[in-house]
């Protein structure tokens, strides 16, 4: 049944990774330990498919479920609450944590009040944990992405759990055995807060906010994708800040987003007057392109949204070239490809080109 990642990234801060190879549940636990006293928080407890499995690790790690006393709720997607209930049921000291504006919707799961604590009714955004002397800071990152979304700034690890802020919507490609965050991850994060986050201004909002955390956080311990720290943490935090998101994006499609798709019909012509790849192959592919098959949009057999900026975009196709075209064509198409993004002027990114062609043999002259 364990199949699930359990990991400790900081002094009893424990990260529960279920096994998807995208849009899996970062589910964490934070124990609060003084004198032989603990107080447990687990945070965005995740699906069902997570209940079973996270009993079995609780056992291990806190001798059982029942010794749950905090259900931290970053906001209300089904991915963040479907548990409530059932913790709530099998931890009877529980309640859970949340926003005024999250806990109208998990009332819906019939949640009685006295188990509900809204974030609110608190004097001060920093609490103690009373039987420990412990402490936290409780972050509202309005609209990022939901209405009353909040983060948990643990104070003894200085790690912060930021929910949906930071996710990413797969991990790294490389160094799988490794819950931290290398530059690859990136690209997992760029696409989730493309789809995800509303709007440039929130972000950055929620950005400021942690950004002047005192003190600065260590690490960013997300609800989907890899763990940050180190250097990356302010990387990516400068990386989120510039990033064009949710309705920036939809609202440029007149511009880039549809002489993208102009240039798309244009490359699949081009493909199904030539054997050498299947048109059909290619648009499965850019379909199943990191199992996530909103970011672009294919109705039989042409493309009719693009939901990420046209940089991202730009990246799928490519990759798509090079799963299926064989090694003699790749450069071809890329090339037809590349011609096609010139003449409707869309920016090649400078690295792509880079990593795409072959070197040309300079040896072949004395
Ligand atoms: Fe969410
Ligand atoms: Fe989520």
């Amino acid at each position: 049944m364990k199949l699930h990642t359990v990991k400790e990234i900081g002094e009893n801060f424990f990260i529960i990774r279920s096994q998807e190879k995208d849009f899996h549940r970062n589910i964490y636990l934070k124990s609060f330990k003084k004198d032989g006293k603990s107080i447990n928080m687990i945070m965005d407890p995740g699906t069902r498919l997570d209940f079973e499995p996270l009993v079995e690790i609780l056992t291990d790690l806190i001798g059982g479920i029942e010794n749950i006393n905090i259900i931290f709720v970053t906001h209300q997607d089904p991915d963040v609450t479907f548990n409530v209930r059932a913790f709530l049921t099998a931890s009877p000291k529980s309640f859970v944590m949340a926003s005024v504006d999250t806990l109208r919707f998990i009332k819906m799961l019939d949640i009685p009040d006295v188990r509900q604590q809204a974030i609110e009714n608190f004097k001060s955004d920093e609490l103690t944990i009373k039987p420990t002397g412990h402490r936290f800071k409780i972050i509202q990152i309005p609209y990022c992405h939901a209405r009353g979304a909040i983060a948990m700034y643990d104070l003894e690890t200085k790690i912060i759990f930021s929910g949906d802020l930071f996710g990413g919507l797969n991990t790294k490609k490389t160094s799988k055995d490794t819950v931290y965050a290398n530059e690859e991850s990136w690209e997992g994060i760029s696409i989730f807060h493309q789809i995800y986050m509303p709007s440039k201004h929130a972000l950055q909002v929620a950005l400021d906010k942690i950004s002047s955390l005192e003190p600065m956080p260590k690490m960013i311990a997300p609800q989907h994708g890899d763990v940050i720290k180190g250097e990356l943490v302010g990387d990516f935090i400068q990386k989120l800040y510039n990033l064009s998101v949710g309705i920036e994006i939809m609202t440029k499609k007149d511009t880039e987003i549809e002489l993208l798709i102009t240039v798309l019909k244009k490359f699949i012509d081009k493909l199904k007057q030539t054997n050498n790849i299947d048109a059909k192959k290619f648009l499965d592919t850019i379909k199943n392109e990191k199992n996530f098959t909103t970011a672009i949009s294919i109705i039989k057999d042409s493309v009719i949204d693009v939901k990420v900026s046209s940089k991202e975009a730009i990246y799928i196709f490519f990759e798509a070239i090079d799963t299926i075209a064989e090694e003699k064509d790749k450069n071809i198409y890329t090339a037809i490809l590349v011609n096609l993004l010139d003449y409707y002027n869309l920016p090649i990114p400078e690295q792509l080109l880079k990593d795409k062609f072959i070197l040309p043999e300079t040896d072949v002259l004395e």
